[in-house]
């Protein structure tokens, strides 16, 4: 009795406590698995996304276990943490938190299979509370309960961390900042995928992750930006000493209506999915002599090409990558997410090394300049 009173206080004193240190964290999606391709000093923790969720009974699914053993053996590599990824439909989320004792077994599931694999945490995400199908008003709160018995289990030997939306509508909606900074380890904000290609609702072309907003841009179009989502965080109560900075490394391409219409926001007939950094590098398109026109963006820090074919597409280079590393090092964050590796350049196609933007993104974040 006495124990379970006082282990609360003594716990957030334990967390309180903790100095954050530089993070940056890097998404390793598990498709074409291959950890040979990794290069675990390039990041603080390495997060395996893509193989472990939420059933529909809200149960946690662990990896299939040799994927558990590779992965595991990046440890011998480099001092990297390693966490895995639980995702799953929205509404199998909303299960899991609709009860007490589903949480507390999902608690003791996932803790089990951490002991068990020598992996350090897991990095919840759940997309997203309140606001997807199936969801329930609340899921805001309970969010909270869930992440309180995961710490309530795992004491501070393993990792809770967690994803969170980039759209400053959905973060109001979905989360609290009380819980994040009292259970979360860290708190990453996905501040990408702000352009959604609509054929009736947005036919036009837009940034991935912009940084800032564009001058011209109103009403929600204008909250579409990195800039925001982190400000919106921050005015929710988040620390920065929890909050780490979302960069991605992939872009989006689509066909313009008209090839000499070009500018950000200009009419298109369709989305062609996402690219990786060695399918746009200048490098790369110089060597199969495709034509194409490079331009930057001031506001958003992004760069964009487009062709004579009706290409548009926005991306990462090194350039952007160091503007929105410097940005979060001097809103003095405790660091940096990428997703993800493989959307780097990671065989050095780009003529500039193997991952050129992760490298360039930790030669920002940990200069002590
Ligand atoms: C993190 O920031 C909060 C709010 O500013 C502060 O109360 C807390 O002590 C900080 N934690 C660490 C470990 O610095
Ligand atoms: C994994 O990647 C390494 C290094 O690029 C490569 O040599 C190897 O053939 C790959 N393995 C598989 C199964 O693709
Ligand atoms: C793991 O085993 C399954 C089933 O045997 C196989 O299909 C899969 O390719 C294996 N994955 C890896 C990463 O070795
Ligand atoms: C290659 O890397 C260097 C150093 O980071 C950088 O200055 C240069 O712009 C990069 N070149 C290309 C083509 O990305």
């Amino acid at each position: 009795m006495f124990s379970s009173l006082v282990f609360p206080v003594l716990f957030f004193l334990t967390m309180a406590g903790r100095t954050t240190g530089q993070i940056l964290s890097c998404f390793y999606e598990i498709e074409n698995f291959n950890v040979s391709i990794i290069e675990p000093s390039l990041c603080t923790h390495i997060i395996l996304i893509g193989s472990s969720n939420v059933d529909n009974i809200g149960h946690f699914q662990e990896p299939p276990s040799n994927v558990t053993e590779e992965f595991v053996k990046l440890k011998n590599r480099a001092p990297v943490k390693l966490l895995l990824a639980v995702t799953g439909n929205s509404a199998h989320f909303t299960t899991l938190v609709s009860s007490e004792a589903t949480m507390q077994q999902f608690a003791d599931e996932s803790l089990a299979y951490l002991d068990r694999s020598g992996i350090d945490g897991i990095d919840i995400d759940w997309e997203f509370p309140v606001w997807s199908w199936g969801a329930k008003k609340s899921d805001r709160t309970r969010f909270g309960d869930l992440l309180r018995i995961l710490r309530q289990k795992y004491g501070t030997k393993k990792l809770i961390t967690v994803d969170v939306a980039g759209p400053p509508t959905i973060a109001k909606y979905s989360y609290q900042a009380d819980y994040l900074n009292k259970y979360a380890d860290f708190v990453q904000i996905m501040s990408y995928d702000y352009h959604v290609y609509d054929p009736i609702l947005n036919p036009v072309v837009g940034f991935n992750s912009p940084l800032r907003r564009l001058p011209y841009e109103r009403g929600i179009l204008a909250k579409m930006n990195s800039d925001s989502s982190l400000s919106t965080y921050i005015s929710m109560g988040l620390w920065k000493n929890k909050t780490v900075f979302g960069i991605p490394t992939y872009g989006y391409a689509y066909t313009l209506f008209n090839a000499f219409i070009n500018e950000p926001y200009s009419l298109a007939t369709g989305s062609k999915g996402a690219v990786t950094y060695s399918m746009v590098c200048p490098a790369m398109l110089k060597k199969k002599n495709i034509d194409y026109k490079f331009e930057w963006d001031y506001p958003a820090s992004s760069p964009y090409i487009h062709g004579r074919d009706r290409t548009w597409i926005s991306y990462e280079d090194p350039r952007s990558v160091t503007e929105k590393a410097k940005y979060a090092k001097e809103q003095q964050l405790a660091g940096g997410m990428v997703f993800d590796l493989k959307s780097d350049d990671y065989l050095g196609l780009c003529a500039n090394g193997s991952y050129p933007l992760i490298r360039t993104i930790k030669s920002v974040l940990f200069d002590k300049n």
